[in-house]
């Protein structure tokens, strides 16, 4: 695939990512001083490891709203889940016509923070793509109700994708979803289960793991020789390859200091998917990738060339 051509000049995306990275700077896999606090009790509090809903400290109550970002038209939800969860999320509708205007965008954030943190990204995507974005909170961050497992994170993200289902604005749209680090291993679970209704038109990865268990040993070091007693598996490496007709963009930050880049690498090249676009930031580290130039470039012209395609 070639580069995609330099964007209008009404708008610039490296410029609006700039303006993002400065609230970025929470990291999408919290590491440092995490593992040593809880290496003794690693069976019982890896939760509390894999996924550090508290970092930082007020992440469960303060979440930034969109209009601190000059976002005006969306709205915030609670969605329930089966199981008797309430789900945060925010439905942010675009500000100006692009090529995805018939595109639904479902954000799945990394293990830490909340999706207030990644309104910046949310803003960039819906101003480059001109689509819906949609940004979910699993259970257990912000402020959405319970404790997160892989269990509950999954049903999350299948509710998630059955309320854009039936909600009349979003229904007739394409889905794209995209997954940052954690959120990739959801992702992929969630398009894997649902390649076969169809509406899922494109995923998204970027800096994310072949599975939490092979994460370990070195993202939390004192845990490294409890790895065999992990209970949060996050298989991704055995089920993106179930994934083969939807089309999947890699983007992989070749400075990623927690996820070795090799394991996008691998995930690549184990990827069936009949179209699969690898893009790299050069020097992309593990919670900034999404501001170095070219991130967003390569979002548009996968999505215009690989889901909207001759429709636009
Ligand atoms: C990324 O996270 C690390 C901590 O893991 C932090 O030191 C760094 O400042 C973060 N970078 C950005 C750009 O937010
Ligand atoms: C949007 O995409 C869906 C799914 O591909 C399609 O059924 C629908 O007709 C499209 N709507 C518009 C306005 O292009
Ligand atoms: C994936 O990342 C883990 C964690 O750092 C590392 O131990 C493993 O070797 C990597 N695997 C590949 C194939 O890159």
């Amino acid at each position: 695939m070639s580069e995609s051509p330099p964007p209008p000049p009404s708008w610039s995306i490296t410029g609006m990512a700039n303006n993002a990275v400065q609230f970025l700077r929470l990291p999408v896999i919290a590491s440092s001083g995490l593992a040593v606090v809880a290496s003794g009790l690693l069976y019982f509090k890896q939760n509390e490891l894999i996924y550090p809903r508290n970092i930082p400290a007020d992440a469960r109550t303060n979440v930034p709203k969109p209009r601190q970002f000059g976002i005006t038209n969306y709205e915030e939800l609670q969605i329930p889940t089966p199981d008797g969860e309430s789900l945060h999320a925010l439905f942010i509708r675009p500000t100006r016509k692009g090529v995805a205007s018939n595109v639904t965008v479902l954000m799945f954030h990394g293990n830490a923070g909340n999706i207030g943190h990644r309104i910046p990204i949310a803003r960039v995507m819906q101003d480059v793509l001109g689509c819906n974005v949609f940004m979910l909170e699993y259970r257990g961050y912000g402020l959405s109700t319970g404790v997160p497992d892989e269990a509950g994170l999954k049903i999350d993200a299948q509710t998630a994708l059955d309320y854009l289902r039936q909600r009349a604005e979003t229904s007739n749209t394409k889905f794209v979803v995209y997954g940052q680090s954690l959120g990739g291993a959801v992702s992929i679970n969630l398009v894997a289960e649902n390649e076969d209704k169809g509406d899922i038109k494109g995923l998204i990865l970027e800096n994310t793991f072949l599975s939490i268990r092979k994460l370990i040993p070195t993202v939390f070091p004192p845990a490294r020789y409890l790895a065999r007693f992990c209970h949060q598996y996050w298989t991704s490496e055995e089920v993106l390859p179930k994934i083969t007709k939807i089309p999947i963009l890699f983007l992989s930050g070749l400075k990623d200091e927690i996820v070795p880049p090799s394991n996008m690498t691998q995930l690549f090249a184990i990827c069936q998917s009949e179209r699969k676009v690898w893009r790299t930031l050069p020097n992309g580290a593990h919670n900034d990738s999404v501001a170095e130039p070219g991130y967003f470039e390569h979002i548009h012209s996968f999505v215009k060339e690989e889901v909207v395609g001759d429709d636009q």
